[in-house]
C-alpha cells in the first residue's frame, strides 16, 4: 500500500490530490483538516485546527500511524491560508501567529513527526511534498505574512533535504508552487481592497480570462511530481517547470 497523508484535503487543491490518488486502489490517504468532506473506504479524516497549536501538538500523534504494508508514505503539507489582505501598520498583531502557525509552525512539526516515525523505515519510499508559493519569492504588497511563510517553508524544505541527504536516507523533499488555482484562496484574493493589494485587478482578470487552473489540473501536477521526481528543478520548484 502507499499511504498519503494530505493536510487541507477537504477543499481545493488538497481534495482534488486526495481524490486523484484514490482512484488507484493501492493508494490510502489520511487527510487533515478542520472539515472532513470525503468519504471512501480508503480515506481517514483526522479533524485538525492549525491555529490550536496546543491542539494539533495533543493529536499530531494520531495521523502518524505504523502503516507497516507500506511501500510508499508521502506527506503533503498543503493546508495553507492567506489571512487578512493588508498592509504592516494596518494588520491585527494576531494575524501574523495566525499565518506562521498554519503556513509554517505546524507543517514544520508535520515534517518532524513525519521524519521521527518513518526516516528509518526500511524498504519503503519517502518523500514530503509542501505546497509553498510563488509569492514565496516575490514580496507582494498586502500579502506580508503569506509572502514570509512560504518563503519560510522553502528555507525549511532545502535544510530538511540537506540533512536527508547527510544522513542518506533517501527521503526526497519538496516545495513547489503550484500556479494559480481556482479555489476559495483564489476568491478571497478577488475580494481584496485594492487599497490593500496594489494587484488585486490582475487576479480579477486572471479569473475573467480564465487563466486560473482548476484544482484537478493543479493535482495531476503535483501527482507527476510525487511519481516523478526528477522532473524537478532542485528542492523548491513550480510547477511551471514540469
Ligand atoms: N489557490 C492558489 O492560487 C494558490 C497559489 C499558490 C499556492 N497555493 C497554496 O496551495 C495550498 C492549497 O491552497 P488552496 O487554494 O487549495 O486553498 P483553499 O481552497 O482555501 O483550501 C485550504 C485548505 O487548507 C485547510 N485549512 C485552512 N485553514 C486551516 C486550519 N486552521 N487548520 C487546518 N486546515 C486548514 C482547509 O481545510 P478546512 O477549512 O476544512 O480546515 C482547506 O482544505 C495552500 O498552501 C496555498 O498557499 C495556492
Amino acid at each position: 500500500m502507499n499511504y498519503y497523508i494530505i493536510t487541507g484535503a477537504s477543499r481545493g487543491l488538497g481534495k482534488a490530490l486526495a481524490e486523484a490518488l484514490l482512484e488507484d486502489e493501492q493508494n490510502c490517504v489520511v487527510g487533515v483538516s478542520r472539515n472532513s468532506t470525503i468519504t471512501h473506504a480508503r480515506y481517514r479524516h483526522q479533524p485538525l485546527d492549525f491555529s490550536d497549536i496546543a491542539g494539533v501538538e495533543h493529536n499530531l500523534h494520531k495521523v502518524f500511524a505504523p502503516f507497516e504494508d507500506a511501500q510508499n508514505l508521502v506527506l503533503v503539507n498543503n493546508a495553507g491560508v492567506i489571512g487578512e489582505i493588508g498592509y504592516m501598520g494596518q494588520s491585527k498583531n494576531e494575524h501574523f501567529e495566525f499565518v506562521f502557525d498554519v503556513n509554517v509552525i505546524v507543517p514544520a512539526m508535520f515534517m518532524n513527526l513525519f521524519l521521527q516515525s518513518y526516516q528509518h523505515r526500511q524498504n519503503c519510499g519517502k518523500m514530503i511534498v509542501n505546497i509553498s508559493s510563488g509569492a514565496g519569492q516575490k514580496a507582494k504588497d498586502g500579502w506580508a505574512a503569506y509572502c514570509a511563510s512560504k518563503a519560510a517553508l522553502d528555507m525549511l524544505s532545502q535544510t530538511a533535504q540537506l540533512e536527508q541527504d547527510q544522513l542518506n536516507t533517501g527521503i526526497k523533499v519538496f516545495s513547489v508552487a503550484p500556479g494559480i488555482i481556482d479555489t476559495d484562496m483564489q476568491e478571497q484574493i478577488r475580494e481584496a481592497d485594492v487599497d490593500q493589494f496594489s494587484s488585486v485587478q490582475q487576479f480579477r482578470d486572471y479569473k475573467a480570462q480564465g487563466a486560473l487552473a482548476s484544482p484537478e489540473e493543479a493535482a495531476q501536477k503535483i501527482l507527476r511530481l510525487i511519481n516523478e521526481p526528477q522532473i524537478a528543478r532542485g528542492v523548491v520548484c513550480s510547477v511551471r517547470d514540469f
